[in-house]
Order: C-alpha cells, then sequence, then structure tokens
C-alpha cells in the first residue's frame, strides 16, 4: 500500500491575544493531556482487557473501539475467508450479485456512521447513477432514524415501484442495525420494511435478503432467529453505538457500497499509532483537544462550529455532533461543548459569526484535493455578471479564497478558529479522521473526569415513550 498521507490539525487561527488563547497556556496543560492519554491508551485499556474489576466511575467501559482497527486487520490477513471482515466482504459480494437497492434501518450511532462513510467515499450522487455506473454496487438508503412517517412511506412506495424484473433491479434487502435491538424507531421501521420485503422476495427467502447486526442477544437476535437470518454480524461488547462506525455496523453498509474498508481501517491505526506515540505539538488528537478544551475553560466558548468545507463531509459533522453531545454534553461541571455543524460557506452561519457573542469556536475541516479535475468558470460571450476576469479561476480557487477569507474576517475580529486539513474525501482520511474524533472525545472526558461512554438519558426516555405509547387514548 503506498503511503499514506497524514491528516493534519492547524491551530494558529485560535492564538489570539484578545478572545482566544497562547501557546504558553497550550504547553502548561501538557502533563495533564499526557496524564489523561495514559489513563486512554493504558489503564482503560488494561481494565477493557481484564473487564472484572472495573470501578464505578468508568462504568460503562465502552473502550473497544480503540483498538478495534488493529485488531479487524490482523484477524483479516490471518484468515481472509473466515475472519469477520472476510465474512463482511462476502456478504456484501452476495448482495451485490442479488440486489440493487438495500435499505439500511438504524438510529443514532447505528444509523450516523454508514451514512457518513457513504457520503464520504462514494461518488456524488451515487444513488442517482445507472447500475453499470455504480460499478454494480447497490443504491443505499437510509430508514429508521426517525420515525417519519411521510419518508418512510416515500421510500416503501419508491422500492415497490422501483424494483421490477427478475434481475437484481427486481429486488432489495434489508441491513438492520441495533446493539440493544430493542430500540424503538427501528424495531417499528424493521416491521414495516419486512413485511414490504416479503411481498417483494417471499417469506422463505427472507434470510437471503435480511441481514441483522446486533448484540448477541435482545429482540432483534430472537427475530432475526424466527426469521432465520444465518448471515449476520455482531455488534461487539464493549463498542458503544456511538463509536461502532468501525464495526460491522459502518463496516457492512460500506463494503456493500464498495468502499475500501481495509484502507479505511488502515487510515484509523494510523491515527491510534500518532496518539500514543506523538507528542504535543504534533498530535492531532490532543492538539485538538487542548485548543478546545482552554478555549472553553479560558473564555467560555461552549460551542464548537465543526465547519465542513465539502458536501462530502457533511454527514460526518452530524455523526461527530452527535458522538461529541451524547458522551460530553451530560457533564455538569460547566462544560457543555455543543457541536453545530456548518455547511462550509459564508453565507450561512460564517456571516452571522463575525458578529456577536464570542462564545464560538469555528472548527474547519478542508480539503487538500478534489476527486476531479478542477473545472473553471470559462469565457462567455454574456459577461453582464463581469466574471470573464475570472474566466480562468477554477472551483477550487474560489474555495480556497472563501476558507481565507472566511478565516481571515475572523481573525480581524479576534475570533478563535482551528483548520483540520484531509489529503482526500477518501477512506484513508475519513479513516483517520474518525478516529482522531472519537479517540479526542474520549481524552476530553478524561481530561474533566467524566465518563464519556454510556447513554444515561436513555431508559428514561424509553421508558416514558412506552408509558405514553401504551397508555388508554382519552380523546
Ligand atoms: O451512541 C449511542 O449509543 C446511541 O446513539 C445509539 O447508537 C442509539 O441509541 C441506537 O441504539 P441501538 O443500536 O441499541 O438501537
Amino acid at each position: 500500500m503506498a503511503k499514506m498521507k497524514p491528516i493534519s490539525f492547524d491551530s494558529r487561527g485560535a492564538l489570539l491575544p484578545e478572545h482566544g488563547i497562547t501557546e504558553e497556556q497550550i504547553f502548561s496543560l501538557k502533563t495533564q493531556l499526557e496524564t489523561a492519554r495514559d489513563e486512554v491508551t493504558q489503564t482503560d485499556l488494561d481494565l477493557f482487557d481484564n473487564g472484572d474489576c472495573i470501578p464505578q466511575n468508568k462504568q460503562p467501559l465502552d473502550a473497544g473501539f480503540h483498538e478495534m482497527p488493529e485488531r479487524i486487520l490482523d484477524a483479516y490477513q490471518a484468515d481472509r475467508a473466515n475472519s469477520e471482515l472476510g465474512r463482511i466482504l462476502k456478504t456484501a459480494t452476495r448482495l451485490r450479485e442479488s440486489v440493487d437497492k438495500v435499505v439500511v434501518l438504524g438510529i443514532g450511532g447505528s444509523y450516523m456512521g454508514a451514512r457518513a462513510l457513504m457520503e464520504c467515499c462514494c461518488q456524488p450522487y451515487f444513488n442517482e447513477l445507472s447500475r453499470a455506473d455504480r460499478g454494480g454496487r447497490p443504491r443505499m438508503y437510509f430508514e429508521g432514524n426517525n420515525v417519519d412517517n411521510d419518508w418512510t412511506q416515500g421510500l416503501l412506495s419508491f422500492l415497490k415501484s422501483d424494483s421490477k424484473g427478475d434481475g437484481p433491479e427486481g429486488k432489495w434487502a434489508i441491513v438492520v442495525i441495533s446493539k440493544s435491538g430493542g430500540t424503538l424507531e427501528t424495531a417499528s421501521a424493521f416491521r414495516i420494511f419486512l413485511a414490504a420485503l416479503e411481498e417483494c422476495v417471499g417469506k422463505e427467502n427472507l434470510p437471503d435478503y435480511v441481514v441483522p447486526v446486533t448484540g448477541e442477544s435482545g429482540k432483534l437476535a430472537n427475530l432475526a432467529d424466527a426469521i432465520g437470518c444465518e448471515d449476520r454480524y455482531l455488534v461487539p461488547d464493549g463498542v458503544g453505538g456511538r463509536f461502532s462506525i468501525l464495526s460491522a455496523v459502518g463496516l457492512l453498509p460500506a463494503a456493500i457500497l464498495g468502499i475500501d474498508v481495509v484502507t479505511l481501517l488502515s487510515g484509523a491505526a494510523a491515527m491510534n499509532s500518532r496518539f500514543r506515540t506523538e507528542p504535543l505539538g504534533d498530535n492531532p488528537v490532543m492538539d485538538y483537544v487542548a485548543v478546545n478544551h482552554l478555549l472553553e475553560k479560558e473564555r467560555g466558548v461552549l460551542t464548537r462550529v465543526l465547519s465542513v468545507w465539502t458536501k462530502s463531509l457533511e454527514s460526518t459533522g452530524f455523526w461527530y455532533d452527535q458522538l461529541l453531545a451524547e458522551s460530553l454534553g451530560k457533564a455538569e461541571q460547566g462544560a457543555l461543548p455543543l457541536t453545530c455543524l456548518n455547511s462550509r460557506d459564508l453565507h450561512s452561519r460564517a456571516q452571522q459569526h463575525q458578529e456577536g457573542i464570542r462564545d464560538k469556536v469555528m472548527n474547519n475541516v478542508i480539503l487538500d484535493s478534489w476527486r476531479c479535475d478542477p473545472l473553471s468558470i470559462g469565457v462567455s460571450e454574456c459577461d453582464e455578471d463581469l466574471l470573464n476576469e475570472l474566466s480562468d479561476k477554477t472551483l477550487p480557487n474560489i474555495m480556497t479564497a472563501a476558507i481565507a477569507g472566511t478565516n481571515l474576517a475572523y481573525k480581524e475580529d479576534n475570533r478563535p478558529t482551528t483548520d483540520i486539513h484531509l489529503p482526500a474525501a477518501d477512506e484513508a482520511s475519513l479513516g483517520q479522521l474518525l478516529q482522531m474524533l472519537m479517540l479526542a472525545t474520549v481524552l476530553e472526558g478524561r481530561l474533566m473526569g467524566i465518563n464519556p461512554y454510556g447513554q444515561p438519558g436513555v431508559e428514561k426516555y424509553k421508558k416514558n415513550m412506552n408509558q405514553l405509547l401504551r397508555a388508554p387514548v382519552t380523546s
């Protein structure tokens, strides 16, 4: 494999005398950050591996995501056919040959990762391409992530009208993902879509067209047994929903779409290695945490805007928003990092953030190269828009100017920014970015002394919803 280009983190835009932080402040956090890193890379992993003496304040300890990329890759190298990744690739090939559409059902961490992978690593408008242009890879649709009556019916009616003929174009499949197996939103969607699939392929064939990804036991596991699904995957114990993107939860949909999952995992493993070995100042995970944490503590910057300067990373932004909010947003000691996704352009949130309350940092995510050749503005006989003088400029030229212009506007008003640079929107860069953001979330949790894992609010939500649904109708 060619040497992987590393992603980088540039904090210079946050080093502002007024309203920002200083290099001295960053380096004064060094010892604390190194202690927190040791906790993540040594204490937590030792406890996780030994399992039996996890202190109360560390439960749950869902540290399984950390070394999962290396574990999956090693197992695949050792046994290409029978390892988990080998089986995932086999399922992906089977589905590609037999269906033209796959519906992925899941919510929260069991949905957002797969969508982020698709939007970053597949061609834009992938679902709109012909089967030949997709290289025979199925289109992919997501449901169960919301209980939206109209979008659900929209997809059902599309699946019915678009699935004609005896070949793969006439068939579709379901990948249903739920770690607990009892999440109502996913379960309701599964029941509804399963009934539609039965009409399409027949009850006896359902096991070939349904692939569950769930825990060892639970309602979904029982249902999968009843349907007769043999081709199924586990969400590993010790890997929480929002940290599961690089398990079968994200890898199976990615492999179905033809995404290079080995490079994706290698990117994540490369970030693990940098996190463990590189010093503050050259360690994207520690540097990112240092800047964002200091801005929060020293300057009251509670809102972190992830500003993604490419459409390919919008879903990655939503994935991160949920990761950070669900992991660290539950802290009571004044820390409430709220991430907001800004879809890149100066014409939305960026305009407002140059003025107004100073409670935000803009964390830009910038692509250093584009998949396609640069597109020029071009010369036109109708120059009423006066663009002929820029005719040789390309869309990447305009993008570079827009990013630099926006950052300059922030700097002139002493508003902190940081830049995460990705070599490209591809598997290698995304694997690094995903692992960087998961590690950063856990590192900051340990720095703050809170447990980033678990879902303390979910039981209450589920209980309330179940009670309300089962209450007698009064009107
Ligand atoms: O990050 C989390 O833990 C959550 O967002 C879960 O992924 C989400 O609640 C779905 O849970 P489950 O996979 O059990 O259906």
